[in-house]
């Protein structure tokens, strides 16, 4: 992906796009063998941060999605904690945030024979929404490095925004680490953990907001006599073409948006009912609640692990 000077920062995207193998963080382990888990698995190897044999991926009890994993990408597929853990030097939690408790508490002996055998308690990467690094600090082995990404659903097809935040005792190399595995399925931006919970109201739910458009946009073309498939394909490279342009210009918004805007035309008219269906406040209260759910979801999470 090439960048053209601009103000907004497509720079950073190919920065971020350029992995190299994950040495010394190998072996990792994968807790949960999901979405995220199979995404990021496809990714890595893809992006040749390590070879299959150097990935471990464990579950809870679906034997039949590891065998999976196991056949499509050569990893080693475990049931067992001990087996998938030792040795381990980079763990990715990616259980869903409630069962990520539990799967910490039965990890925590097996992170501890990790840290006698390599000195360091493996670095733990955790996509678990909303558990911050302090709650988890008190789950795992003390001086573990953790770092929190908020990666979104496009890291399926290589595309996610996704960004990682340090807790206490990760370093730089901990950090360079987590931005190469990332950086395997899409753009990685490091930021403060205070962040993160906007993070998420913004680029975490953020593929669901665009779905939200295209569905709207193919509606209303099909509402004007269109045929809905034809609708839906113009509507979708019409989301795909303004994105590339954004991209590619690295032009502000604004400025793509009057370029387009001519006095008098069809597209100011349309603008105005936009404006007048006050769109902009709708998506902006949106990310604000989203952002909020995820705090108070965090808080949840914080008086689970307390009781
Ligand atoms: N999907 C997204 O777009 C997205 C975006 C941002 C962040 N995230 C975060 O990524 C994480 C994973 O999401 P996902 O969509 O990949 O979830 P998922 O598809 O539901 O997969 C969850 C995995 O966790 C495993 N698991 C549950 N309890 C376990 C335990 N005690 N020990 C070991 N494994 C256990 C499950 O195993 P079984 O199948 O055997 O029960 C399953 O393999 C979540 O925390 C989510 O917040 C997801």
């Amino acid at each position: 992906m090439s960048s053209v000077t601009g103000t907004y920062p497509t720079a950073v995207t190919d920065a971020c796009r350029a992995p190299a193998r994950l040495d010394p963080y190998l072996p990792l382990c994968f807790l949960g063998a999901g979405a995220m888990a199979s995404a990021l698995i496809q990714g890595l190897l893809a992006a040749k941060l390590a070879r299959p044999g150097e990935v471990r991926v464990t579950n809870r009890s679906n034997s039949a999605r590891l065998e999976d994993l196991a056949r499509s990408y050569g990893v080693q597929a475990h049931p067992g904690k001990a087996e998938a853990l030792r040795g381990a030097r980079l763990v990715v939690l990616a259980t869903k945030p409630a069962d990520a408790l539990a799967c910490l508490e039965e990890s925590r002996p097996h992170l501890e024979a990790a840290r006698a055998e390599g000195g360091r308690p493996p670095l733990l990467v955790s996509l678990a929404a909303g558990l911050d690094t302090e709650t988890l600090e008190t789950l795992l082995p003390p001086g573990t490095p953790i770092v929190r990404a908020m990666p979104n659903t496009s890291c399926a097809v290589g595309e996610s925004a996704t960004v990682i935040a340090a807790g206490r005792s990760a370093g730089p190399p901990d950090l360079e680490a987590a931005r190469r595995l990332f950086g395997a399925v899409g753009l990685v931006v490091e930021l403060g953990e205070e962040l993160l919970d906007a993070v998420t109201g913004l680029s975490g739910s953020g593929p669901a907001y665009v779905y939200l458009l295209l569905e709207a946009l193919t509606e209303a073309g099909a509402s004007l006599g269109m045929d809905r498939r034809l609708a839906y394909q113009l509507a979708l490279q019409t989301l795909r073409g303004a994105a590339v342009t954004a991209e590619l210009t690295g032009e502000e918004p604004a400025a793509l948006r009057r370029k387009v805007t001519s006095p008098g035309g069809t597209t100011i008219a349309a603008l105005e009912v936009l404006e007048k269906a006050r769109f902009r406040e709708g998506l902006s209260a949106a990310v604000r609640r989203a952002a909020e759910r995820a705090s108070e979801l965090s808080r949840e999470l914080r008086g689970k692990e307390r009781r």
